[in-house]
């Protein structure tokens, strides 16, 4: 039996999950203010990392074109139908802190000839680099998304650096690009962004802040393209409430180094790394604190940004967001250093709300990768020999499609909270938007384990999409029962000739207005 109180103090012992039991519904008045739109959503806030870590590329995305797995040029079919549906804009790759050990020329050429290395950041196991820089650079063009590739600051040099751009970008005739060609790939890859380097400040070489902007600014001024042709310079950033990076970075940008500068932000239930909190059968307090650590994304932002606005005021340097997520421990059983674990209508919620959060901070934030795509940390799809499923994450990605590229507005309400263990939470969170078919689309969140909400418009109309929930807070998919957590139809109600929408608890909603 957990203690919930509601904003205006009222305990209620509830037995969580136990529909039963009789529920308060909270009316909540929203207005959308159209007159005020703001910087477009880019479709590149929905994306994600993937990393050479535990099963994401290997087994996740790759299984090789001897595999029995059914697969295209080696990579799963599954996984490549997938993530084609999700429409996934850009893909981060290959690290995280793996970037910063790996040698771009391990990856390319025959592959029985590439060497093997360790993975001395992600269980110490064999890398024997079958997944290399054509194999990305294949991979995202086979499903329609642009390429994010991280180099090596933190034990490589400038120069490994410059050739690998010019091997994967250019169309001169070089050493370097009949090389490419001899590898079996005439033109150039489309490669959008660049990271120079990752985490500098940890596992990618344990940095200051000065230090580590002179080193990108010696690296980045020798990533080059062909005249004519552009790519984004990602600063390796800072992380949570740590602004050291931002200030000196944004401080020291130049146009010729800085397009971008990354900020790295995990959601931990308990907020101690050596207990995390489990993926599932977790306690309603850590449904609390979990969504409460989420949504700290918008004060982080907003602190992130201020320092930008003073040394960038045009705005001319994006921020970055390129590893978010929830970071629980792993799984019982799985391999330690693998980072896998379960995902739960839990991680659909804190996905909807960040990607609110986002939607508000449209100005600077032009990128985010979701950790990670495959089988580690908040994985849109988990894989277990042959068999796969989607996840409720990948479900709440897949109902805010239609936010890529629409136009977001504020939001007005002013939603009641409550509070369970040391939480206080908003009872609902609405983010709106003209997408690009024209339409007002809406994202309503309910973020109460056990209360319905019932959320009033000003407007008439007509509004249908799709919802998702379930009973059990930690209800998740699992490769027996693939289909526990799914998208259902859903619309609002018409009251005096107004909107309204009823939404169950723990659920988030995405509608069009017709
Ligand atoms: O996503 C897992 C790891 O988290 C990444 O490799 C690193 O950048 C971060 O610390």
């Amino acid at each position: 039996m957990k203690s919930i109180v509601s904003a205006a103090g009222a305990a209620a012992t509830l037995a969580f999950a136990a529909p039963a039991l009789a529920q308060s519904v909270v009316s909540v008045k929203v207005s959308i203010d159209q007159s005020a739109p703001g910087p477009v959503i880019e479709p590149t806030i929905y994306g994600h990392f993937a990393e050479h870590l535990g099963r994401s590329i290997y087994e996740g995305v790759w299984v090789g074109e001897d595999s029995d797995i059914p697969n295209t040029k080696g990579f799963r079919n599954d996984v490549l139908d997938a993530l084609k549906a999700l429409e996934v804009p850009v893909i981060r790759w290959p690290g995280g802190c793996f970037a910063d050990e790996y040698h771009w020329r391990d990856g390319i050429g025959p592959r029985e000839e590439r060497p093997v290395r360790i993975n001395t950041h992600w269980g110490w196991v064999q890398e024997d680099n079958s997944f290399g820089t054509h194999e990305f650079l294949d991979f995202v063009e086979m499903i329609g998304a642009e390429a994010y590739v991280a180099g090596n600051m933190g034990s490589g040099t400038p120069r490994d650096m410059a050739q690998w751009v010019e091997y994967m970008t250019s169309d001169r005739d070089t050493t370097l690009t009949r090389e490419r060609k001899a590898n079996g790939r005439e033109e150039p890859w489309i490669v959008k962004y660049f990271g120079v380097g990752n985490e500098s400040w940890g596992c990618g070489g344990h940095m200051d802040a000065e230090y580590s902007s002179d080193l990108h600014s010696r690296y980045a001024t020798f990533v080059k393209v062909d005249p004519g042709k552009d790519i984004v310079k990602v600063a390796s950033g800072g992380y949570d409430e740590n602004f050291a990076f931002t200030e000196t970075l944004t401080r020291d940008a130049r146009p010729a180094t800085t397009g971008a500068i990354s900020l790295h932000y995990y959601t931990l239930p308990t907020a101690n790394w050596e207990k995390k909190g489990s993926a599932t059968g977790f306690p309603v307090e850590e449904w609390s604190s979990t969504l409460w650590r989420a949504m700290r994304m918008d004060e982080i932002l907003k602190d992130h940004k201020a320092i930008m606005d003073r040394h960038d005021p045009e705005k001319r340097v994006a921020l970055y967001v390129d590893e978010w997520g929830n970071w629980y421990d792993a799984e019982p059983g799985s391999t330690p250093g693998f980072l896998y674990q379960q995902n739960s209508l839990r991680d659909a919620i804190t996905t909807a709300l960040t990607l609110n959060i986002f939607h508000r901070h449209t100005d600077r934030v032009k990128m985010a990768n979701i950790a990670q795509m495959v089988n580690v940390l908040q994985a849109s799809i988990l894989t277990d020999g042959p068999r796969m499923t989607l996840t409720p994450t990948y479900h709440a990605l897949a109902l805010y499609k239609p936010f890529k590229d629409a136009t977001p507005y504020p939001v007005r309400f002013k939603a009641p909270t409550f509070r369970i263990g040391d939480h206080a939470l908003p009872h609902v969170d609405v983010s709106a938007a003209r997408g690009t078919d024209g339409k007002l689309w809406m994202a309503l969140v309910n973020l109460h384990p056990n209360d319905p909400a019932e959320v009033r418009t000003d407007f008439s109309g007509s509004a249908s999409g799709q919802i998702l929930t379930a009973q059990e807070m930690d209800a998740h998919n699992t490769f027996d029962n693939p289909e526990a957590v799914k998208p259902a139809p859903y619309a609002g109600e018409t009251r005096d000739g107004k909107i309204v929408f009823r939404l169950p608890a723990k659920s988030v909603a995405v509608v069009s207005i017709d």
